[in-house]
């Protein structure tokens, strides 16, 4: 018995080591564990690399009828990396259960000309089967502070108006809805913005 659990510990250990420096620098926010009571440490957070984008493509394709050619994920990785996270089982890295990506956008502030950055939330899926254990809300909680480190003044996103539970995720994040936006996605269906200021906490 207590060789077996050793056994894991190192190589969790091992695995946790070897990610960070596969990834290399910033070593604590690169890779960790999200424990939740719910589900408690059945699945990890990591960053994306690019042996997961196949995998991140694949679960995006079936759970968001939205879909991204191969160059776009990897530009976002690319260019945003702390932000892009995974989640997989703990025992399977090889495995994805959920993904969340962000990019930084400049645009022009409502009442100036100043330009000001806005992390907007890309995407974020997880697979049918693993859904309502924390896993989105751990892909959330991990990437916002990364994204919030390009001196972001707030995070926006789209979402369907019927999608009930990304909604609900969304506000338990502070999210609020700005306005709809008509017809946003191809079929027709129309978007709520939702926002987080940071400077109104
Ligand atoms: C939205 C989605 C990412 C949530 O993933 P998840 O891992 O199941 O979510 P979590 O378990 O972390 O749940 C976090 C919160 O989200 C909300 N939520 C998630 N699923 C919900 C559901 N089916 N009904 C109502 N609320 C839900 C709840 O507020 C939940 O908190 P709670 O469990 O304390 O009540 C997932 O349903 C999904 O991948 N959907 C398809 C892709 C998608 O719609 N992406 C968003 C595009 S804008």
């Amino acid at each position: 018995m207590y060789l077996l659990l050793y056994s894991i510990y190192i190589h969790n250990k091992f695995l946790i080591i070897q990610n960070n420096f596969t990834m290399g620098t910033d070593k604590e926010s690169k890779t960790s564990f999200f424990n939740r009571s719910k589900n408690e440490s059945s699945f990890i957070i990591k960053s994306c690399t690019d042996d997961d984008l196949e995998r991140v493509k694949q679960v995006n394709e079936q759970e968001l009828p939205e879909d991204y050619p191969f160059f776009f994920y990897k530009s976002i990785l690319d260019n945003y990396p702390e932000s892009f996270l995974v989640a997989c089982p703990k025992d399977d890295f090889n495995q994805i259960l959920g993904y969340v990506m962000w990019r930084v956008e400049r645009t022009s502030s409502k009442n100036s000309l100043r330009l000001l950055n806005k992390g907007h939330l890309v995407s974020i899926a997880v697979s049918g089967d693993y859904r309502r254990q924390g896993i989105a809300a751990a892909l959330l909680a991990k990437s916002m502070p990364e994204i919030q480190k390009q001196n972001i003044t707030e995070y926006v996103l789209e979402v369907r108006v019927s999608n009930y539970s990304a909604i609900n995720l969304y506000e338990n994040f502070k999210f609020k809805t700005e306005g709809i936006k008509k017809k946003y996605y191809k079929d027709g269906e129309n978007a709520y913005f939702m926002v987080y200021k940071l400077n109104e906490n």
